[in-house]
């Protein structure tokens, strides 16, 4: 099989992209905002500057002898309610400076009218705005042109301006500190369905051939679909295998039946000693062949039925009782004394051919295994929420060979070459109590034989 690539997680790519997105959000938040706070604020400042340098020209008349200006005390007023700005202004008529600053700098382009223009200059060691007006004035009755130029410092706007730009700074960490949690909760609810079915898929048991009807999000349905069809396919070539078996095991025993019934036949005709030890081998063999025949038909029966894992209520304390009755004849064959203990009633869940399966395979070697005249003890009980069964028998041990191995298809024990047998009874056990979510143990029993012990889940009340 070919090693699975893996992909980083879905979950956590949605988490950084998520992030890195509220990062980008926060990061023009922040521009946004400190960008337009200045562009507003400098609108505002300078209408009020053009404003007052729009009065200011109106102030300039033609007067005898010369000019007037004479500057309203509103004029400044509303500049001064900016903050502690510095205010500079500088009067030129006929290109001479006539008041004010004479090296307060011009604009680039003389403005054409009223409209003020505005600029920004550095000037005596700060940035200085200025809105630069022109007119015509009338001197010596002639019209001279007039440019008034009135400028202030922004000293105040650039606090105002870093100070708004550092709480949009903070509205973005916000911003961004908020998106943590909230991509995770994203996260978390967009793959919780995913993760659903992951874990109703993960747990079921290797042997859960049902097709999966979990919710899924429409984005898996392909996937869930595909999956579906991939174990109806499988379970149709399951079920193929096994009936091919339990065919091919019926087709065998009826001739070996046959065959058997002819060689006892023969034997009990013949008198000549090797023919007569030959048609025994050939009974024994027979008799071998029908037995395997047998498990193996109870094998595929165990494994459909497991597949199938239509559970029901069981009354294990009867079930016990019925097989442990059907199996006296053959304890009784060998002077074995069967000993049954149930306490209290033992409803569980399962399937009643399954549990047949594995107890009588379980009281079959006991009773295969036990010496003659022997007492093998039976008990059945509720431990926790399982029901166990225990099988102990004084007979002839496990010779130290582990149960794991002994619960393997076909394998046999070390110490058991004279009894007959396939080596399936263990594996149909094990099977069919794995299938039930209960579990099987073959250990050494105290003071010499064996202990069965066989738990399946009781029925939750
Ligand atoms: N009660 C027991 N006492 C001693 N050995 C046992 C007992 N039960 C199982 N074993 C050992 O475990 C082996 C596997 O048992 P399992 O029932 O699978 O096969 P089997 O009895 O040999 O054949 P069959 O398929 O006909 O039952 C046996 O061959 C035997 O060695
Ligand atoms: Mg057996």
């Amino acid at each position: 099989m070919g090693k699975q690539a893996r992909l980083p997680s879905l979950r956590r790519r949605l988490i950084w992209q998520l992030l890195a997105l509220s990062a980008v959000l926060a990061l023009s938040l922040y521009f946004a905002v400190r960008v337009g706070a200045e562009r507003a604020s400098e609108a505002t400042l300078d209408a009020v500057l053009g404003a007052a340098a729009q009065a200011m020209a109106e102030e300039l008349r033609s007067a005898e002898g010369g000019l007037v200006i004479a500057i309203a005390p509103g004029t400044f007023s509303m500049l001064a309610a900016m903050g502690e700005e510095r205010i500079f202004y500088r009067v030129d008529v006929a290109g001479q400076t006539v008041t004010g600053y004479e090296d307060l700098p011009p604009p680039e382009m003389p403005p054409s009218a009223l409209a003020p223009i505005f600029y920004t200059v550095p000037f005596r060691e700060s940035d200085v705005r200025i809105a630069a007006v022109a007119r015509s004035v009338r001197v010596d009755g002639r019209a001279a042109p007039a440019l008034i130029l009135l400028g202030q410092t922004r000293e105040g706007q650039g606090a105002i301006a870093a100070n708004l730009g550092n709480r949009a700074a903070a509205l973005g960490l916000l911003v961004f500190f908020v998106a943590i949690p909230l991509s995770l909760f994203v996260a978390r609810s967009l793959f919780s369905p995913i993760d659903r079915l992951a874990e109703a898929v993960g747990r079921r048991g290797p042997r859960d051939l049902r097709p999966v009807l979990h919710a899924a999000p429409a984005e898996f349905a392909p996937f869930v679909t595909a999956l579906n069809s991939f174990i109806g396919r499988l379970r149709g070539t399951l079920s193929q295998t096994e009936t091919f078996i339990a065919e091919a095991a019926h087709h065998i025993r009826t001739p070996l039946a046959v065959m058997r019934n002819d060689a006892e036949l023969a034997l009990r005709q013949s008198g000549e000693e090797g023919t007569r030890a030959r048609l025994r081998a050939l009974i024994r063999s027979a008799d071998d062949a029908a037995r395997s025949a047998g498990q193996l038909l109870d094998h595929a029966t165990v494994l459909y039925r497991a597949d199938q894992a239509d559970w029901a209520a069981v009354d294990l304390a009867d079930l016990t009782r019925a097989l442990v009755a059907r199996l006296a004849p053959a304890a009784e064959m060998k002077d074995i004394g069967l000993q049954l203990r149930i306490d209290g009633p033992l409803p569980a869940v399962g399937d009643v051919v399954l549990i047949e399966a594995a107890l009588r395979n379980i009281l079959d070697n006991a009773i295969k295994y036990s010496a003659d005249e022997t007492v093998i003890d039976v008990r059945a009980a509720a431990c926790g929420t399982m029901a166990r069964i225990t099988v102990s028998d004084r007979g002839r041990g496990l010779d130290g060979v582990p149960h794991d191995r002994l619960k393997r298809r076909f394998r046999r024990g070390t110490n058991v070459a004279d009894v007959a047998g396939s080596g399936l009874g263990l594996t149909i056990v094990a099977e069919a109590a794995g299938a039930m979510g209960g579990s099987f143990s073959l250990t050494p029993r105290d003071g010499g034989g064996t202990c069965a012990a066989l738990s399946l889940p009781l029925a939750l009340s």
